[in-house]
This record gives structure tokens, C-alpha cells and sequence, in this order.
């Protein structure tokens, strides 16, 4: 019922002519799938996805976005631009913008909701620090982001919204969430959704796990029943673990 959905986050990794290298093995040596995948260059590479990806099954969108739709705001840039590029996904609320970029829960729903408004999905992301999951308060600390991340976002379906779980802790480290840590927190996010959007939504909408995949976790992950996907960084890098993983996924 949920296709599952591979994206690789490249965060501030490549220059555009690597990227184009890159890309184009990734469509010479792309194996037949059944899940989506989709790459998640920085904007200067967009261009560059476009022309190599368009008419190939691979998605690409960009890892942020401004709050702002248009003006004098000067180093933003804007989702209209990004659908003008081609770009199907965006993530907003990188647990590295929240913390690096001081971003809040009100400005990443402003972010979310600009994407909508151009038709591009946000892949929203949230996800506890490790103290707080010392304490015991993961779950309620990860879907209060949740609620606050979503206060009037409105998509107008399942398929256009796509959350990731990424626990801070997990992020870089080698540490992933174990599937079971994993599986327990997108159940009560699915049931959070499902207080927000109702159940049919929350049936159908993907919720992808993030924090050190690679190929040696991310089937045990992906057997979990409420684990949909994967949002990658580092495994996403090396083509050879990033067709692993879309390998594992099927
Ligand atoms: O957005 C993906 C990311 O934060 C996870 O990074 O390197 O642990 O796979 P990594």
C-alpha cells in the first residue's frame, strides 16, 4: 500500500561536475524497482539533476527551502524555483538546520507549507537528542515536533507528505536506532498523523527512518512494518552502497 521510498541526502557533499558523473551511473546501472528513490543534492546541483535525471525514474528535489515566497531576501531561494527546477521532494527540518540554523518548529511549517503551495512534497524531518532519549521522553519530544512542525500544514493527500524520523544520536554516528527503537516510534507517529489528518491518511502516508543506514541494516529496518523507507546520508555518497540499498529495497 506505501511504496517505499530511498532518499539520499547528500548534504554539503559533491560539486556539480562529480554530480553529473555520478548521476548518470546512477542511471546507466539503475536496477528495475518497485520503490521510488531520490536524490537530494545541494541547489547548485539541481540543474545538473535535472538534465541527467528528467525521464529517468529517479526523483531529486533540494535540502531546504525559504519561508519566504519571493523578495529582497537575499541568499534564499524560493520553492517556485524548485519546482521549476523539477523538484518532486524537499527536506525541511533537517535536524542539522534546527540545529545549526537555530530553525523552529513555526518556521519549518512555514517551509513545509510553501512547498505545497508550489507542489513539491516535504520531507519532513524530526527526531530526538540523545539526552532526551536518555530520559526516557522520545516519543513525546519527537511528535510535539511533529504537531508544531505540521500546525497548518495542510497536504492535500498521503502522498504528499513524507516524514522522516532521525534521531539526532543516530545521525553520522554508526549508531542507527535499532528496528524494534525504530518500528515503535513511526507506529505512534502514524497514530499522531492519524489524530492530525485521520486514519486513511495515516494508513497511506510514508514515514522513513534516518540515521546511519547501510546496507548491512537497512533490510532489518525495512522489515519493520511501519518503516517505509530511508532518508541516507553517508551510504548515499558511495554509488556502490547507495544501489545496495535501492538493491535492499527492492
Ligand atoms: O538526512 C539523512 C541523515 O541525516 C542521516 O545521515 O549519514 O547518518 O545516514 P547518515
Amino acid at each position: 500500500m506505501r511504496r517505499v521510498l530511498v532518499a539520499g541526502n547528500w548534504k554539503m557533499h559533491k560539486v556539480p561536475s562529480e554530480a553529473r558523473i555520478w548521476l548518470a551511473e546512477l542511471k546507466r546501472l539503475l536496477p528495475p524497482l518497485e520503490s521510488e528513490v531520490a536524490v537530494l543534492p545541494a541547489f547548485p546541483m539541481l540543474p545538473v539533476a535535472r538534465e541527467v535525471l528528467s525521464g529517468t525514474q529517479v526523483a531529486y528535489g533540494a535540502q531546504d527551502v525559504s519561508p519566504h515566497r519571493e523578495g529582497a531576501y537575499t541568499g534564499e531561494v524560493s520553492a517556485r524555483m524548485l519546482a521549476d527546477l523539477g523538484c518532486r521532494y524537499t527536506i525541511v527540518g533537517h535536524s542539522e538546520r534546527r540545529r545549526y540554523h537555530h530553525e523552529t518548529d513555526a518556521l519549518v511549517a512555514e517551509k513545509a507549507k510553501r512547498l505545497l503551495e508550489e507542489g513539491i512534497t516535504p520531507i519532513l524531518c524530526v527526531g530526538e537528542p540523545l539526552e532526551v532519549r536518555e530520559r526516557g521522553e522520545a516519543v513525546p519530544y519527537t511528535l510535539r515536533q511533529l504537531f508544531e512542525s505540521l500546525e497548518g500544514v495542510e497536504p492535500p493527500g498521503p502522498e504528499r507528505l513524507v516524514i522522516a524520523y532521525e534521531p539526532v544520536w543516530a545521525i553520522g554516528t554508526g549508531q542507527n536506532a535499532t528496528p524494534e527503537d525504530a518500528e515503535s516510534m513511526h507506529r505512534a507517529i502514524r497514530q499522531a498523523l492519524a489524530e492530525l489528518y485521520g486514519e486513511g491518511f495515516a494508513r497511506r502516508v510514508r514515514i522513513l527512518y534516518g540515521g546511519s543506514v547501510n546496507p548491512k541494516n537497512f533490510a532489518d529496518l525495512l522489515s519493520m512494518p511501519n518503516v517505509d523507507g530511508g532518508l541516507v546520508g553517508g551510504a548515499s555518497l558511495e554509488l556502490e552502497s547507495f544501489l545496495s540499498l535501492l538493491r535492499i529495497a527492492g
